[in-house]
């Protein structure tokens, strides 16, 4: 039997903790759909170049794209500052993609901005490329814990400063395939 991940009615244990449910996945699918919608209607005349933060990023970075008709250009970024822990490093790694951002319209997709240090170290390197525009696609954001400006202009949800897991976002790298978003029960 597997032990890391255990469901009890609608709470769910991973190694361990409890977590109960937050935003449902019904929910989270229809918001981005409107994201996309905006997305669409904004860059009509533009091809947006979407830059997925790995790894969180990718389920709801496919979710967006796929409901957006437009041409688009996708590429990845790895960043990490969370290791196995629930609190920011504060040390972000990653390193940009070797490709052209000169002249292009980036959209940064990430599914979670908590302290806004990894998404505002992205967006710095990217300035220092010469991009057209760029803008960011976010799923969550607790705006109780940033240390920093961030103006996102597409986003998903505002959540309390509460560690989440679910729809890609990870406790130790399991949970991110849950289709809900869980958060950390405080029993
Ligand atoms: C998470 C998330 C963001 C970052 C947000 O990544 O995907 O990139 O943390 O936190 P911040 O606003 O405090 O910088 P993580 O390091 O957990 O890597 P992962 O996406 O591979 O899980």
């Amino acid at each position: 039997m597997n032990d890391k991940i255990q469901f009890r009615e609608d709470e769910v244990y991973i190694l361990g903790r409890k977590f109960v449910p937050l935003i449902n996945g019904e929910k989270i699918r229809r918001r981005i759909v409107e994201l996309s919608k905006c997305i669409e209607n904004d860059y009509r005349d533009k091809i947006p170049l979407f830059l997925i933060v790995l790894r969180g990023a990718i389920f709801f970075g496919v979710e967006l794209i796929k409901n957006i008709s437009i041409p688009v250009n996708l590429e990845t970024i790895r960043a990490k500052s969370y290791g196995q822990e629930m609190q920011s490093s504060g040390k972000v790694d990653f390193e940009l993609p070797n490709c052209n951002f000169e002249g292009k319209d980036i959209i940064v997709i990430e599914d979670i901005i908590d302290t806004g240090l990894t998404i505002n170290e992205i967006i710095t390197a990217l300035r220092r490329k010469n991009p057209n525009s760029i803008e960011i696609a976010c799923l969550l954001l607790k705006p109780e814990s940033l240390k920093t400006d961030v103006n996102v202009k597409y986003l998903g949800f505002e959540i309390p400063s509460k560690f989440v897991v679910g729809y890609g976002l990870d406790f130790a790298e399991f949970g991110r395939n849950l289709q809900d978003i869980f958060v950390l029960s405080e029993e």
